[in-house]
């Protein structure tokens, strides 16, 4: 049976299947092509934990969900862009994504390149538009802080050490590193935007920074996990992948049976940073244990 943690997220994802498919409309003109790509890529489903981690954390701070709802797709959406990009040949080289063909195989690798590129400058459209947030102050500082997350040092940082890390080499320091760079940066925004939203106290946002830092590895560690015992056809994506490219995981590290302890120890540490919002972080608490329990 559906729990709340269950039916909050199926309720966001379906929030934000409508906002984006009505922020990329379909387009019959020549650059057709770069809207269907967009499209198929943003409304192709996917959990959307970032979403519910925008809208949960504001919700924190009773921020009315026409911001916090308009956050949440712009952070998809960089989402989707990074996982374009992510199944590229030249990065990845994956054919299903979200159990379907990839953009560059169901459209060509430009189209692939091009629509992860719309999809991120879309992302700041929506975050500098007064629509979002009235305040200039909360927008500049939502638009700053995403750029950071995912940029050099944040997701395309950790990208650059995925490809070229050498997993002979790399220790637990770096593979951290690596790993909250490439991903848990972006989740540590989705948090911090609810913070911004809800003129968040020191105090309360360093609370939510701490939660993100710890679910972020978390996730990053549950997905390498997934990459060897999961299902291609419940993720809708190959499995054995890390292991054939040799990529440095916490698994290649430490082995499946420690990797799981680590993820686990973070994800039990997350929610104690949330105490200071009593039960009404609840939800957020259910997020970390579906970190690190999922099948998808
Ligand atoms: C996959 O992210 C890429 C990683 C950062 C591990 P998700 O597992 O959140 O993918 P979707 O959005 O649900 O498809
Ligand atoms: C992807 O990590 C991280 C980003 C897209 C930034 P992975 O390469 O492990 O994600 P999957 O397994 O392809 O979803
Ligand atoms: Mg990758
Ligand atoms: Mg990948
Ligand atoms: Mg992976």
């Amino acid at each position: 049976m559906e729990n709340d943690f269950g039916k909050a997220l199926r309720q966001t994802a379906e929030l934000i299947d409508k906002e984006l498919a009505e922020l990329i409309p379909e387009n019959n003109g020549p650059e057709k092509q770069l809207y269907e790509a967009m499209r198929y890529a943003a409304l192709a489903g996917g959990k959307r934990l970032r979403a519910f981690l925008v809208i949960q954390s504001a919700d924190l701070f009773s921020v009315p969900r026409i911001h916090s709802t308009r956050v949440a797709a712009a952070i998809e959406l960089v989402h989707c862009y990074s996982l374009i990009h992510d199944d590229l040949p030249c990065m990845d080289d994956d054919d299903l994504r979200r159990g379907l063909p990839t953009v560059h195989k169901k459209f060509d690798e430009a189209t692939a390149v091009l629509s992860g590129d719309a999809l991120q400058s879309l992302a700041f459209e929506i975050l500098s538009d007064p629509l979002t947030h009235p305040s200039p102050e909360v927008r500049v500082s939502l638009v700053s802080c995403l750029s950071h997350a995912i940029g050099l040092r944040g997701m395309v940082g950790g990208q650059t050490m995925d490809i070229y890390a050498n997993s002979k080499d790399i220790d637990i320091q770096t593979i951290t590193r690596l790993q909250q760079l490439k991903t848990g940066a972006l989740i540590s925004f989705a948090c911090e935007a609810g913070a911004i939203l809800g003129h968040a106290s020191p105090p309360q946002r360093h609370a939510l920074k701490a939660y993100t830092h710890d679910l972020g590895l978390a996730f990053q560690i549950a997905d390498d996990i997934l990459d060897i015992e999961g299902s291609a056809e419940e993720m809708g994506k190959a499995t054995q992948k890390d292991t054939d490219a040799g990529k440095a995981t916490f698994v290649s590290l430490m082995g499946l049976e420690d990797a799981k302890i680590h993820a686990s120890m973070l994800a039990d540490q997350a929610v104690t940073h949330l105490d200071i919002f009593g039960p009404k972080a609840d939800l957020l608490r259910h997020a970390a244990a579906f970190t690190i329990e999922r099948r998808i």
